[in-house]
């Protein structure tokens, strides 16, 4: 009944009674309420239109961020979809964070992101907030900050763009940029080609369309049970899009009438959930650091081997690049995350709760049974056997590195060879094309300082080939770092080696010439090096830490964690006591 007294913030009837969000303090309460309704009147509201659910509405619009560039109209669907419900929508700006405009780089303002997002759901008043994100790392700053934040959630993705057409081939970015941006380099086109080109990469606003970190987190938000069913792919400027934003509307309506807070969805079984689809999207690798962090935000713990284990058994279904052939258009043609579920229902929790209020399970026969499609692959004609990404273990990585097979060269997973080490960003910019660099294709290449503190982790992971190798036709070679690479992009490429170099992980360590093992088979990463000559070393020319004077760069380099622990904030991150995922079966 939604006549009775109501009991939402900004109407001062109601919510004297041990609300949670406090009112801005000026130690009368009542004169607070009077102050905060005279303001929202001050924008031409009546009391009727007070007296209802506030939902709070992120707008992460910007003319930085072309990823959320229908954020207008995603925010008017929405308003309207709470509106429908009985609630009052009230938007409110956040930062926007967008890959290609976020110096030194977006992995730097994720944090920034959560925290700007978790202290604005505290501050205003709000019952529910719908969470615009889309980009990289607006989804799990989202996530992260909503989970903190405590409140009922839902999870808008602004969706993926379209793809464009390059003299007649199918092109989309950014798996298809770097492609190009090879075949300019090696003088295989001309400038007026990759101009051409340049304007049919990203065909129109929305989030990169291939298996990137936004289509990974799009697809691991709807798993986690955060999006309205269905709500992962439909592209950016389709109907479906903005249907999916009425729908958001009205559901952060019944959920704040449920209260039904975000640490009802973001159980164990969801975590897990998304960790199977992670697995069988052959998912960005940034998307287990998003994932351990948003889990670390609810106290709980990634256990990374665990998750390998889980790999072992999770075959890589979406058929999208860059591990397969389609862009996310063809992913929602194709049923979107419904066909994928579907398929991967012996492997799920189907009683995990979603923001509907309903199971995964319950949600996913409401939505009938599939039709024949070529996206989605079976589990008996899977894209890869295996889940796409592999935990390694061994004295260069104590605490872990990973790998995405499915995007790796076969021929090379099982490899050992010698150490090509370039001692930063810069070291590798000078040296990586010079003609006298002393490398073949049976090398390894080590990248060090690419961590959290090191360079606040950039996608520096995908280094070059030597340009002396690619002339000669060379294609991949095993590359190891400490930091990230984009979700686009594809080789035999060992990422996150933690602890990292740039607070004296074994990696720091590593000199060229030294010998170094890879089998992902046996899922092992060695130095072949032995500890006393190491700890000669580690003596020799101890690290030195990277540390700021001030700001924002001060608090993220006292405060970063590592790999393994999402590259939270330690201050942001409950104690670990709600038990680690999965649960090792
Ligand atoms: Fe925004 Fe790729 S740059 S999703
Ligand atoms: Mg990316």
């Amino acid at each position: 009944n939604q006549d009775k007294p109501s009991n939402h913030n900004i109407n001062p009837s109601a919510n004297l009674d041990g609300m949670s969000k406090g009112l801005t303090n000026y130690g009368d309460r009542g004169f607070s309420l009077f102050l905060r309704k005279a303001f929202i009147k001050g924008a031409g509201y009546t009391d009727k239109a007070l007296d209802r659910p506030v939902i709070g509405i992120t707008n992460t619009g910007s003319s930085y961020n072309p990823c959320h560039g229908n954020a207008p109209q995603l925010i008017e669907a929405v308003k309207r979809g709470v509106l429908m419900a009985g609630g009052l929508p009230m938007d409110f700006p956040t930062i926007s964070i967008h890959e290609s405009f976020s110096s030194p780089n977006s992995m730097f303002l994720r944090n920034l992101m959560s925290m700007d997002t978790e202290e604005l759901l505290r501050a205003q008043p709000m019952d529910a907030v719908v969470l615009i994100g889309g980009c990289d790392k607006t989804v799990p700053a989202q996530l992260m900050g909503a989970a903190s934040a405590g409140l009922p959630a839902v999870q808008l993705i602004t969706g993926s763009m379209l793809t464009g057409s390059h003299r007649g081939e199918r092109v989309g970015a950014c798996t298809d940029c770097r492609r190009y941006w090879g075949k300019f380099r090696a003088d295989e086109i001309d400038a007026e080609e990759i101009a051409d080109v340049n304007n049919q990469l990203v065909a129109s606003v929305g989030t990169c369309s291939v298996m990137g970190t936004a289509s990974t987190m799009a697809c691991i938000a709807e798993a986690l049970g955060m999006t309205v069913p269905g709500g992962a792919s439909p592209p950016a400027v389709t109907a479906d899009r903005i249907r999916v934003a009425e729908r958001s509307g009205e559901l952060a309506v019944e959920i704040a009438r449920k209260q039904l807070t975000i640490d009802k969805i973001l159980t164990a079984k969801a975590f897990e959930n998304a960790m199977r689809v992670l697995l069988a999207i052959g998912g960005s690798t940034n998307g287990i650091v998003h994932l351990t962090a948003i889990a670390g935000r609810m106290g709980f713990e990634i256990d990374l081997d665990a998750l390998d284990r889980m790999g072992r058994d999770t075959p890589v279904l979406l058929d999208l690049k860059p591990s397969g052939d389609h862009y996310m258009e063809d992913f929602h043609h194709a049923g979107g995350m419904a066909t994928l579920l579907r398929e991967l229902k012996p492997l799920l929790h189907l009683d995990a709760l979603t923001v509907t209020g309903r199971t995964l399970g319950e949600e996913l026969d409401a939505q009938g049974p599939g039709f024949e499609q070529h996206v989605v692959r079976t589990s008996a004609n899977p894209i890869y056997p295996q889940g796409g990404i592999a935990v390694l273990r061994g004295n260069l990585a104590p605490g872990g590195a990973i790998i995405k097979q499915s995007a790796a060269n076969p021929k090379l997973m099982e490899h050992e060879g010698r150490a090509v080490v370039f001692e930063n960003l810069e070291d590798m910019a000078n040296r990586i094309d010079a003609d006298d660099l002393d490398v073949t294709a049976d090398d390894i290449l080590v990248l060090k300082n690419i961590g959290p503190k090191g360079a606040a982790m950039p996608e520096a992971g995908y280094m070059p080939i030597p340009r002396k190798l690619a002339r000669a036709g060379v294609k991949d070679i095993i590359r190891i770092s400490d930091g990230r690479m984009s979700g686009t992009a594809f080789g035999t490429i060992v990422l996150h080696v933690t602890p990292e170099s740039a607070i004296g992980g074994p990696l720091a360590y590593v000199q060229s010439g030294d010998r170094i093992k890879l089998s992902v088979a046996n899922r092992e990463l060695t130095l072949l090096v032995n500890a006393e000559e190491l700890g000669r070393r580690a003596q020799a020319k101890p690290v030195v830490e990277p540390t700021a004077t001030r700001g924002y760069r001060k608090l993220f380099l006292q405060s970063v964690t590592q790999a393994d622990k999402g590259a939270d904030f330690d201050f942001l991150m409950p104690p670990a006591t709600a038990g680690s995922i999965p649960k090792d079966k």
